[in-house]
C-alpha cells in the first residue's frame, strides 16, 4: 500500500511541474461530517504540494474541487446549483471542476452529472480520494473526463499529504466506513466496511501533532468505539501497539501524550459504549466529559425499525450508568424526526428521552429517504408536514432546555481552549468549555492557543459570557 502513495507522490511532482510559475489557485467546497472535513484536509494537503494556492472565491479558481455528502438530500441541489454556477465560468477561463466524496458513490448521481453537467472534469468516490493527484494529472494530460470510482469494501492510506484548517485544533480519522446499517442511513454503502488505523500509526500522528502545538484533539469514525472490534472478532491481524487494542486503551493512551490537552471524539454508538470506554473516560483527565450519543428516536418499536439494536429504556440505562461513573458529564446527541411509521405517539417517547436525558446540544434532522435504504422502500412514509411541525415541536423543546441549562454556567468557572477573535467582533476572543460551548470574552490576542479559565458572567443562547479576572 505504501507503494500506492509512493505512486502518487510521483504524480503531485508532475502536477507541480506543470503548473511552475503560473499561481494556479483553488476553492474546495466541503459538505457533510466531520470525516469529510478531514478528507478535505488531505485533498487541499495534496493540492498545495502540487502548487495550487487556496482561494474562497470559487469564481476566480482555476480548479474548483466539491467534497459531497449524501446523508440528507438538501446537499444534491446545493452541488447542482453550484455545478450550474460554473458552466459560465469554466467557458471563460477553463476551470478544472472535481467532485469527490460520498455522493458520487451513488449511480443516480453520477449518471446526472454525466447527462446534465457533462464540463465536469474529474469524479472520485470515497475509495479513491488518495489517488486525487493522478485523475488531475491524467484530466490536464490529456484533457479527458476521468471517473475514479470503486466499489469495495475499502482500505487505509497512511502518510497523505495534510493541510490542517486550524493549527490548535485537528481532526485524526481513526476508523473508516460501517457495519451497523440502519434502515434510514446510507453511509455505510457510500463509505464501506468497518476498517481502523493502526495503532502506532495514530499514536505517531497525535504524538507529532503536539510536537506541532496542537492542544486539542478529536478522533473520528462512523463508528468510532467500535475501533479494532471488527480486527479483534475476525481474526484481522493488527500491531498492537504500547496496549493498545480497542477505543478504551486508545484513549487512554492519547491520555498520556504530552502538550495535548483536549481529546474528543465523534460518533460513537451506544450498542458499543461498553464499560472499559466508559472507565476510561472517567479516568482520563484530558478526555472531555461532554459525549456525542445519538439517540435517533425515543420509542422501542421506532428504533427496531431503524435497526439501531437498543430500546428506549436500554439507552436511558445506558445514560445513568454514565452519568454515575462520570463525574460532570454532559451529552449530546443526533435525532430524526419522521422515520417512516412513526406515529405521533411514538414521537413523544422521543420528546420524552430529551426531557429525561436534558442534553447539553441536539442535532435535528428530518427525516430524508435515500434511495438503496430499506427506509426509503418501507410503505408507511410520513408527510412532509407532519414532519415538519414535530421537528418544530422538537426544536421548541430542545430550545427551551438549553437556555434553561445555559443559566447553569452563570457564575460558574470554566477552562477554556482560546481559538481565535471573535467573527462579530476583532476586539473578542472566543473559545470552548469542555461541553463544547462557545464562550466570548475580552482578553489579549496572545492567549489564543492557550488554556485560561473564565468567570461566566451571562449566557445567550448560542453562546456564554466569560470575563478573564486574572488578565494581569
Ligand atoms: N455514524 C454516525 C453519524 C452518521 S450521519 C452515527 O451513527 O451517529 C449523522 C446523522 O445524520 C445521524 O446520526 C442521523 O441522525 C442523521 N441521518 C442519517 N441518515 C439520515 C436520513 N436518511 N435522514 C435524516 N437524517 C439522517
Ligand atoms: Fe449510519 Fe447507523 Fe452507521 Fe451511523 S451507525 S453511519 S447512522 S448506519
Ligand atoms: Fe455525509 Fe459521507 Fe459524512 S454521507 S455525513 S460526508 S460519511
Amino acid at each position: 500500500m505504501e507503494t500506492e502513495i509512493e505512486e502518487q507522490k510521483k504524480y503531485i511532482e508532475k502536477v507541480k511541474k506543470i503548473n511552475q510559475n503560473k499561481k494556479q489557485k483553488y476553492s474546495i467546497l466541503t459538505m457533510g461530517c466531520q470525516l469529510n472535513e478531514n478528507d478535505s484536509e488531505k485533498l487541499c494537503g495534496m493540492l498545495e504540494e502540487m502548487g495550487y494556492e487556496k482561494t474562497e472565491n470559487q469564481n476566480e479558481a482555476d480548479l474548483s474541487l466539491f467534497n459531497t455528502c449524501c446523508v440528507r438530500e438538501n446537499a444534491e441541489d446545493k452541488l447542482f446549483g453550484k455545478l450550474g454556477e460554473l458552466k459560465k465560468i469554466k467557458e471563460q477561463r477553463g476551470t478544472i471542476i472535481a467532485i469527490g466524496g460520498c455522493m458520487m458513490q451513488e449511480k443516480h448521481i453520477t449518471d446526472k452529472i454525466e447527462k446534465s453537467y457533462p464540463y465536469t472534469d474529474i469524479i472520485f468516490g470515497t475509495h479513491t480520494l488518495h489517488k486525487f493527484p493522478e485523475d488531475l494529472y491524467k484530466a490536464i494530460k490529456d484533457k479527458k473526463r476521468q471517473e475514479d470510482i470503486l466499489d469495495i469494501d475499502g482500505k487505509i492510506y497512511e502518510d497523505l499529504p495534510i493541510k490542517r484548517d486550524s493549527n490548535i485544533k485537528a481532526s485524526v480519522t481513526i476508523m473508516n466506513g460501517c457495519n451497523n446499517f440502519c434502515s434510514y442511513c446510507i453511509v455505510p454503502y457510500v463509505r464501506g466496511r468497518e476498517r481502523s488505523r493502526e495503532p502506532k500509526a495514530i499514536i505517531k500522528e497525535v504524538e507529532e501533532l503536539a510536537k506541532q502545538g496542537y492542544k486539542e484533539i478529536t478522533l473520528l469514525g462512523q463508528n468510532v468505539n467500535s475501533y479494532l472490534r471488527v480486527e479483534r472478532e475476525k481474526n484481522i491481524k493488527f500491531e498492537e501497539y504500547e496496549g493498545i487494542n480497542s477505543f478504551a486503551t486508545l484513549l487512554r493512551a492519547i491520555n498520556k501524550i504530552e502538550g495535548i490537552e483536549r481529546i474528543r471524539f465523534v460518533s460513537p454508538h451506544p450498542k458499543d459504549f461498553t464499560d472499559d470506554v466508559i472507565e476510561a473516560i472517567a479516568d482520563c483527565n484530558k478526555v472531555c466529559k461532554l459525549v456525542h450519543l445519538p439517540l435517533q428516536a425515543g420509542n422501542t418499536k421506532v428504533l427496531k425499525e431503524m435497526n439501531r439494536k437498543y430500546t428506549k429504556e436500554q439507552y436511558l440505562d445506558l445514560v445513568k450508568k454514565m452519568k454515575d461513573k462520570i463525574p460532570n458529564l454532559t451529552l449530546s446527541t443526533d435525532i430524526i424526526v419522521g422515520f417512516p411509521g412513526e406515529s405521533d405517539e411514538e414521537f413523544e417517547d422521543t420528546l420524552d428521552v430529551v426531557k429525561k436525558v436534558k442534553f447539553e446540544q441536539v442535532y435535528m434532522f428530518i427525516y430524508s429517504r435515500r434511495i438503496g435504504t430499506p427506509g426509503d422502500k418501507m410503505e408507511n412514509q410520513i408527510p412532509e408536514e407532519q414532519k415538519h411541525k414535530r421537528f418544530e415541536r422538537l426544536k421548541t423543546l430542545v430550545e427551551s432546555q438549553i437556555s434553561e441549562n445555559n443559566k447553569k454556567y452563570v457564575n460558574t468557572k470554566q477552562k477554556i481552549l482560546v481559538e481565535g477573535t471573535s467573527k462579530n467582533n476583532e476586539n473578542m476572543l472566543t473559545g470552548r468549555t469542555d461541553s463544547n460551548k462557545v464562550v466570548i470574552f475580552e482578553g489579549d490576542k496572545r492567549l489564543i492557543g492557550n488554556m485560561v479559565e473564565l468567570e461566566i458572567v451571562s449566557e445567550h443562547i448560542w453562546y456564554l459570557k466569560g470575563e478573564n479576572f486574572d488578565r494581569n
